[in-house]
């Protein structure tokens, strides 16, 4: 039934990662832009400050990576790229309100768990001189196991990290050899019985499927072992075969990837052993225990969303990116570094930004990117909240969303959306396909149409 749904509706349209789609992203958008963007944030909702870390190294290559990441290339590079990167926070921060409060930092890469630790540490002692942080905020950190010790678990500890993610992807020697991947350092339960005795709230693990030698058997295996860690968050995503951006993709090519077909029955695989064990599916392709603050945002319709995955409404904060190719996330506008790490250096270096390109929303994008992120994550959409919300009628929201009820006839007649003239609903297995059900509510979509890979 699932992998039905999923062979149906994997048509071309934008993944809604936001709104609208970074294909909308324009180099005339300036460092001088970003900068006034920071400063009218200060006046914007949410209040409150999400901080992403973007660390573009990691000591070895995987053949699937999808991410924005290289071997250093020169020993003084990590050095150098984490000098620029606490001039960058110095520069930001100096343009934020010192009332606002963080609620949020993230770690990714690359792999962060891989530069020398007192980097990381000096990186979060520039954030809380120059920033305040709200008590308990979370702070988390993208590990590969594969260079994580049981010290380096102590150390995030003392240095304020209360969140992990773990980048697990596969438990198998035959799929990870295949995609050039080293396995965990230490046994993953010895790992799990660390973390959690050191008092982290929460542990999340990363899978992928449709990986070369992943079978239905073995990634069954994959998410039964994961199954007995019992992690709080789990993901499993689509691996995505982009070769145009990472050339070591060939490889995998020509050991052999999967069909749609046989994809898709691994998500299935997945999805109908972890509901069956308790995990609530958070959008696409996560899973939480029904006690973890997602699936409790999830059911109070509070949920949200950022580059960096789901959050709920309490901590979610405007995001402001420190590092290469990350994407700031403002109220009114996206703003994206430079990608190549050394540009990056040498840009903030010379000039303190970095800004590659971004967008600055007009009030109609506002409207339409609160309508849509609704539905992507919560799967719900009340037209009087958000019009309240905004000050206008509901026709002029459905006028601005160029919304009409037939766009949705055919998930309402496949029983994915029900939907009355107040709101609408998307049923748990229409979260599968939700951002075909989001489409209805782009009014820019015809715009950029041909663009855009599948959407599962
Ligand atoms: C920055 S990595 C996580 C931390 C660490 N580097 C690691 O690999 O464990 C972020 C996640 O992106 C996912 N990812 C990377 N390349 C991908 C691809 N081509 N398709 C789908 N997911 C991908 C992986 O699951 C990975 O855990
Ligand atoms: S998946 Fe993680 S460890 Fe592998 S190359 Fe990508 S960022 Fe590095």
């Amino acid at each position: 039934m699932v992998d039905n749904i999923l062979l149906k509706y994997n048509r071309p349209g934008p993944r809604y990662t936001s709104y609208p789609p970074a294909t909308f992203f324009h180099t005339g958008y300036s460092a001088e832009d970003y900068k006034q963007s920071v400063i009218d944030s200060n006046h914007e909702k949410p209040e409150n400050i999400s901080i992403y870390i973007h660390i573009p190294f990691c000591p070895r290559l995987c053949h699937f990576c999808g991410c924005n990441t290289g071997i250093a290339k020169e020993k003084n590079h990590i050095e150098r790229y984490v000098r620029a990167l606490i001039k960058e926070i110095n520069t930001v921060s100096a343009l934020i309100d010192k009332k606002r409060t963080v609620t949020q930092v993230h770690w990714g890469g690359g792999t962060p768990n891989s530069i020398p630790y007192e980097y990381v540490a000096e990186i979060m002692d520039t954030l809380k001189t120059n920033l305040e942080f709200k008590n308990g905020a979370e702070i988390a950190m993208e590990c590969s196991p594969a260079y994580l010790t049981l010290e380096n678990i102590d150390t995030l500890s003392e240095t304020g990290f209360n969140r992990i993610s773990l980048g697990v992807q596969d438990l198998h020697r035959e799929v990870l050899d295949a995609v050039n991947r080293l396995p965990s350092l230490l046994p993953m339960d010895v790992l799990f019985h660390h973390i959690r005795e050191k008092g982290f709230k929460s542990i999340n693990l990363d899978l992928i499927y449709g990986l070369p030698k992943q079978t239905p058997e073995l990634f069954a295996d994959s998410i039964n072992q994961v199954l007995a860690l019992s992690p709080d968050r789990l993901v499993t995503f689509s691996y995505a075969h982009v070769p145009w951006f990472n050339k070591s993709m060939e490889k995998l090519e020509k050991i052999g990837l999967p069909t749609t077909e046989e994809k898709f029955r691994l998500f299935g695989l997945a999805y109908e052993m972890l509901t069956l064990n308790g995990y609530v599916p958070v959008g696409l392709d996560h899973y939480a225990k029904p006690s973890d603050d997602l699936s409790i945002a999830l059911r109070e319709k509070k949920l949200h969303r950022n580059f960096q995955g789901y959050c709920t409404r309490e901590t979610t904060g405007q995001v402001y990116v420190f590092g290469s190719s990350g994407i700031s996330q403002l109220w009114n506008s996206y703003s994206q570094n430079i990608k190549d790490y050394q540009q990056y250096i040498e840009a903030i270096e010379n000039n303190d930004f970095a800004v590659e390109r971004g967008y600055r929303l007009t009030k109609r994008e506002i409207i339409s990117r609160e309508a849509i992120n609704s539905v992507m994550c919560n799967g719900y959409l009340n037209f009087d909240e958000i019009a309240n919300k905004f000050g206008i009628s509901e026709d002029e929201l459905k006028n601005t969303l160029q919304y009409s009820a037939g766009k949705l006839s055919e998930f309402v007649n496949d029983g994915l959306v029900t939907l009355d003239n107040k709101s609408i609903r998307v049923s748990q297995q229409g979260m599968l396909i939700v951002r075909n059900i989001a489409m209805a509510f782009d009014p820019q979509l015809e715009v950029k149409q041909g663009m855009y890979s599948k959407t599962i």
